[in-house]
């Protein structure tokens, strides 16, 4: 398996090389709901605010934009939201093509989005043995790119040679997006296809990946995940009647990219959608167990008013204010690590509703308050408790893996020794 990386990608637009000519495509797909990285740990990969910035290095005229679908990672309120604004989204980034898979046409019936030409890019669909090629055609470059998706679960590696057949004669670049990843099929497809240039197969990594040895036909690569890479396909076809000459490399979507502002408005709408669909209040939630309650940082601090003056000088203290001010906080993917108890029976709900439950607090950690606070501190602090990992993974809190001591160091809000004296008397 090879890796690749071109992150600085420095050479300017593509020009007619002398006696041929090239095309470049750029791949994306599987961003499985991931419009932007959350922002909670720099240097994050991906946003589709960013495209523009890498698509734009290629004139159009001699670029090809492809989705290879599976858009949603599930099929909830959040996830539909996410479908139409990708879909708004591919407009805006004049996609040329959308290939579907059969749960992303799903999300589209259910959203009522008809492909047609007002959308500006053609749309391929994986239903049962109906092949649809997309073409494009780059006329002043004499060359073609056909594209469709295959699924070797349902049909036989045989049919996929007669896909692009009937074409036109100028040289063409037949491309498979294979939907199934079983390596077995794949082979047995290479073995009994003929002219396919390149085939995508189905991505279990985020960044992209070349599958195939070097210099084999057809190319074989993967597109990544998450929409935290582009991938760079050029194809050049070095003299007429040539065999197209095939190139991959991995644009990686890094933070200091610019952000094109219609995409960004466009999250912005997003975020308007989510809140007005009032996820964050219908989210379903747990029941406490033993009747125990959520009672809100402030009502610790008359017992513990050292600890209450340590903590709320900590960024746990801040935390909604962070959702704020990328406009999130009303967004249940992100507030359910910067308050406590979304997920349980009266813990957070809305900043109006629980304004006690806001930010990372006391509860979080320690457990909710009620007993311990009834008892006046004779019953200990119990259990539902969150662990630092359960709030700091890998992929949220970057810097947390390895330096655990020193994330603890910097929240310590109690008493050394820990234990007497904790308490005012
Ligand atoms: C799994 C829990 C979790 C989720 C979900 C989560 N965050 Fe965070 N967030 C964190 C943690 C942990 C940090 C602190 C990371 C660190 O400093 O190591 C953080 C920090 C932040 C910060 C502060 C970064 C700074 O400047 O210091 C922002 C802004 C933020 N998150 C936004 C978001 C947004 C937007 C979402 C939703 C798209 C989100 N978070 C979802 C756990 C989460
Ligand atoms: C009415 C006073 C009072 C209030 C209010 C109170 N505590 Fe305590 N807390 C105590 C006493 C008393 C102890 C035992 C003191 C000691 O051993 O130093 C204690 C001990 C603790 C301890 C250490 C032992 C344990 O149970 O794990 C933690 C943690 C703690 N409290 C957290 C909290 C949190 C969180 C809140 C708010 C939800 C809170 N307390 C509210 C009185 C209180
Ligand atoms: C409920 C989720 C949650 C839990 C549990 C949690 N954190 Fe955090 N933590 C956050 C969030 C969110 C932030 C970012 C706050 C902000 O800046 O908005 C954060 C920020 C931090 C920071 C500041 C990072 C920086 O460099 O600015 C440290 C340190 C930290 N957490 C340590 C811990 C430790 C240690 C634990 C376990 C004892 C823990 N956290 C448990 C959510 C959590
Ligand atoms: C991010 C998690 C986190 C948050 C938020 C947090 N604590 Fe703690 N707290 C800890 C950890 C970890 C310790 C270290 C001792 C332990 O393991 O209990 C501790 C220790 C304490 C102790 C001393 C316990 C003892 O055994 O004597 C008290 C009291 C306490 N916290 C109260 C509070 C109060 C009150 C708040 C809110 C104002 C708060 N904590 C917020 C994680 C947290």
């Amino acid at each position: 398996m090879t890796c690749l990386s071109c992150p600085s990608e420095t050479q300017g637009p593509l020009s007619q090389t002398r006696g041929g000519s090239k095309v470049v495509l750029f791949l994306t797909g599987n961003e499985l709901g991931a419009l932007r990285p959350c922002g909670c740990s720099g240097g994050q990969l991906g946003g589709i605010e960013k495209r523009p910035a890498v698509f734009d290095r290629v004139s159009p005229h001699r670029r090809m934009i492809v989705d290879t679908g599976n858009l949603s990672a599930g099929d909830g309120e959040q996830d539909l939201i996410k479908f139409g604004i990708f879909w708004e989204a591919f407009r805006l980034l004049k996609y040329d093509l959308v290939c579907l898979t059969s749960q992303d046409v799903v999300m589209a019936e259910r959203l009522g989005l008809a492909s047609g030409p007002q959308q500006g890019f053609g749309v391929v669909e994986d239903r049962d043995g109906a092949f649809q090629v997309f073409r494009k055609q780059f006329p002043d470059l004499g060359m073609t790119v056909n594209i469709a998706a295959f699924d070797s679960r349902t049909t036989p590696a045989e049919d996929a040679a007669d896909l692009f057949a009937g074409g036109p004669a100028n040289p063409t670049v037949n491309i498979l997006i294979l939907r199934s990843s079983n390596s077995g099929e794949l082979r047995d497809l290479i073995a009994k296809s003929k002219g396919i240039d390149c085939i995508i197969f189905p991505s279990d990594a985020d960044e992209p990946h070349i599958l195939s040895e070097a210099g084999a036909t057809p190319l074989v690569i993967t597109v990544g995940r998450l929409g935290r890479h582009i991938g760079r396909l050029q194809v050049a076809v070095p003299t007429k009647g040539a065999r197209p000459v095939l190139e991959y490399a991995v644009i990686p979507v890094v933070a200091d990219l610019p952000d094109d502002a219609a995409l960004v408005q466009l999250y912005g709408r997003y975020q308007q959608l989510v809140s007005a669909a009032n996820l964050l209040e219908n989210y379903p939630r747990f029941p406490l167990p033993d009747d125990l309650a959520f009672t809100g940082s402030e009502s610790c601090k008359t017992c513990h008013r050292y600890e209450y003056d340590q903590w709320s000088e900590k960024s746990h203290a801040a935390a909604l204010n962070s959702l704020k001010k990328v406009g999130s906080d009303r967004d249940p993917e992100c507030v359910i690590c910067h308050v406590i108890g979304m997920e349980y029976e009266g813990g957070y709900l809305s900043e109006e509703q629980t304004p006690h439950l806001k930010d990372v607090g006391c509860e979080n950690c320690h457990g909710p308050g009620s007993e311990h606070i009834k008892s006046l501190g004779k019953t200990a602090t119990r259990e539902p408790k969150m662990s630092c990992l359960a709030c700091h993974t890998a992929e949220k809190s970057t810097g947390y893996a390895g330096h655990e001591e020193e994330y603890m160091q910097k929240i310590v809000h109690w008493r050394e020794p820990a234990a007497a004296g904790n308490v005012k008397d």
